[in-house]
Order: structure tokens, then C-alpha cells, then sequence
């Protein structure tokens, strides 16, 4: 709440400061700029530059060569980072998520690439195993039930090949307990100690990964759901406890996941916590939005450029988004 007094209407009134764009501007109090976004960009292994995900129009895979040209358009955008996630051939899942580790696989080689295009935009990478499973869970699987303490082993494993590959931020997305602690070690042991980790600390099982599941190609192999390691929605105190622990644990920066269903967490946490805390609009927030733009229901750009904004105005210091090349073209002008 304000703190100055208000005066009775007509003294006051509210509509003065609104009647111009020029004194809107000048009492705005928040103001998106392409330093506030993340490019969400998801990666293939084959020739063809760009292929189109259905549920996901605008943004589609791209191959490793028009990812590193992707890198310089963020970089001549101004967009600090873009996230990496990969389309893996389903030829090279199992059921350990081998692939994950592999020094000269998919994300390994679009890092260098894009590091090698763009030196100055921040890399980072998902590290779970549910891109690399063979069924689409985020952790190793026994008699139906995630293990928790062997998956942690495989994602150090990942999460130190990444980074050796030149990865700038991890961001642990898999929910299982600890993993922010064992990186974070493992991370200092080998002498990666500027590694920095963005914690998916406050990570729901949500509806709205939908369409990407069909980007990464793992809608069809999961069974089951993740509710036994993402958080029931109905939780705001759980998250706050979330994120005191991958703080504890050595996470730079932490975010929520989704986005605009949960401005009212990332409000908690930014009031709660001080320390960097983003927000991740995800793949079916942009889907439901790019929908009902094509249909004419709503006006695309600005409900992309006022979701962004209102991230911003919870508190998030960014945002992880698939607009985030539309939305720095348009902030340039
Ligand atoms: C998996 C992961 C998911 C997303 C990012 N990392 C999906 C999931 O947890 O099932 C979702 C991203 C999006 O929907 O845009 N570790």
C-alpha cells in the first residue's frame, strides 16, 4: 500500500497521471528490457536449420548450426543468455538417460558451438535426465518408483560434462533432494568453481509443460506423471522451504516454474529470499498465447510483451522465455 495520504476525489484523481503516453511512461515502475530474458531454445542433431513443433509455433528446434547463429542474434539483441534443451533421437535413449553424459553428445557440441558464435551470451543448460530417458522421467526408475540418491549421481555426472563443455549456468530441473549440494561440490572439486547454478527450486507438476514434452520428443515415452518429485500446486509454503534449502545448498539464483499460474509464489520468494529469482514462462503458456493470437482471440504481441512485463512486476529478476527474440526485436524497436 501507498504510503502517502489520499486526498478525496475530485482533489485527487487517479486518471490525471494516465492521460498522456508521455506521463505514463514517466510514472511507469516497471520497464521490461532484453537484459530481463532468457532465450527458452531447444536443440536437434540433424541438418535441417529449424523444425517446427506443432504446439509450439514461432519457436522451433533448431540444428546446432542455426543455434550458434541464434547466440549472435541474442548477443546483437541484447539477450544476456539463452537455456538449452535437446531433441534426442529416441534411438539413443535408455533407461539411465546415458546420453545425458556423453562429453560429445548434443548439448556438449551446440555449447561449444554457441560459446564459439558468441562469447559474451551466458549458456545454460537443463540438467535431468528426461530428454535422454527412455521413459521420460527426470531420474533412474525402479519397480515404478524414482530414485532419488542414484539420480543425483547421474546428474553430477551430467551437470560436470556440461560445464566442462563450457556451460555458464546448470539448472538443476529435476526436483530430486540434494542435487543443488551435490553439484555445487562436485562443481568446486573439479575446479569449476565459477559455475554458476540456477536452481529449479520452486518446480511444479504442472499441465503446462505440455507442449514440451512434444518439443523434446518425451510426450509419448512418459508413463505416469512426476507428482512423487514436482510440487503439488496447491503449495506455497512447501516452495519457500524449496528455496531455503537450494540456497543453503549453494544455488546462485533460483527460480519458479511455471510462470504466470504462480506470480503469487515468485512474489513470496522475492520478498523472502534475497537473491536472484526468475521466472520460467513455459511451453504452454506460450502455446495458449501464440493460440489465441493465430485465432484472432487476442492481440499476440501485446499479451506476449504484458505477460513479460508482469513477471517483472511480481519481482522476477528475469524471465525464461520462448518470446525472447520477438520480444527483444520489439523492445529495439
Ligand atoms: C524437465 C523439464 C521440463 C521443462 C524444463 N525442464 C518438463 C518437465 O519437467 O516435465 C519444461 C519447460 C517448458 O514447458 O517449457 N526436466
Amino acid at each position: 500500500m501507498s504510503k502517502a495520504p489520499l486526498a478525496p476525489y475530485p482533489a485527487l484523481r487517479m486518471r490525471r497521471l494516465r492521460q498522456a503516453d508521455w506521463t505514463r511512461r514517466l510514472v511507469r515502475e516497471t520497464v521490461l528490457t532484453p537484459a530481463d530474458l532468457i532465450w527458452s531454445m531447444v536443440v536437434h542433431d540433424g541438418q535441417e536449420p529449424e523444425i517446427p513443433i506443432a504446439s509450439m509455433p514461432g519457436s522451433p528446434r533448431f540444428s546446432v548450426k542455426r543455434a550458434a547463429e541464434a547466440a549472435k542474434e541474442a548477443q546483437a539483441l541484447g539477450i544476456p543468455a539463452i537455456a538449452i534443451f535437446p531433441y534426442i533421437d529416441g534411438s539413443l535413449k535408455d533407461a539411465r538417460g546415458t546420453a545425458a553424459s556423453d562429453p560429445g553428445g548434443l548439448i556438449c557440441r551446440a555449447i561449444k558451438a554457441m560459446k564459439d558464435a558468441a562469447p559474451a551470451v551466458g549458456i545454460m543448460c537443463d540438467v535431468a535426465l528426461d530428454p535422454f530417458t527412455d521413459h521420460g522421467h527426470d531420474g533412474l526408475i525402479e519397480n515404478g518408483r524414482i530414485l532419488n540418491d542414484p539420480t543425483i549421481e547421474r546428474l553430477v555426472e551430467q551437470g560436470l560434462v556440461q560445464a566442462k563443455a563450457g556451460a555458464d549456468i546448470l539448472a538443476p530441473s529435476d526436483m530430486m533432494d540434494g542435487r543443488v549440494g551435490a553439484l555445487r561440490t562436485a562443481l568446486e572439486a573439479a575446479g569449476l568453481q565459477d559455475t554458476m547454478i540456477m536452481a529449479y527450486a520452486a518446480k511444479y507438476a504442472s499441465a503446462f509443460y505440455g507442449p514440451y514434452r512434444d518439443a523434446i520428443g518425451s510426450a509419448k515415452a512418459l508413463t505416469g506423471d512426476k507428482k512423487t518429485y514436482q510440487m503439488d500446486f496447491g503449495n506455497t509454503e512447501e516452495a519457500l522451504r524449496e528455496v531455503a534449502l537450494d540456497i543453503a545448498e549453494g544455488a546462485d539464483m533460483v527460480m519458479v516454474k511455471p510462470g504466470m499460474p504462480y506470480l503469487d509464489i515468485l512474489r513470496r520468494l522475492v520478498e523472502a529470499f534475497a537473491l536472484p529469482t526468475f521466472a520460467y514462462q513455459v511451453s504452454g503458456e506460450y502455446a495458449m498465447i501464440v493460440a489465441a493470437g493465430a485465432n484472432g482471440w487476442i492481440e499476440e504481441e501485446r499479451a506476449m510483451m504484458e505477460s513479460l512485463s508482469a513477471f517483472k512486476r511480481a519481482g522476477a529478476a528475469g524471465v525464461i522465455t520462448y518470446f525472447a527474440p520477438r520480444a527483444a526485436r520489439m523492445l529495439a524497436g
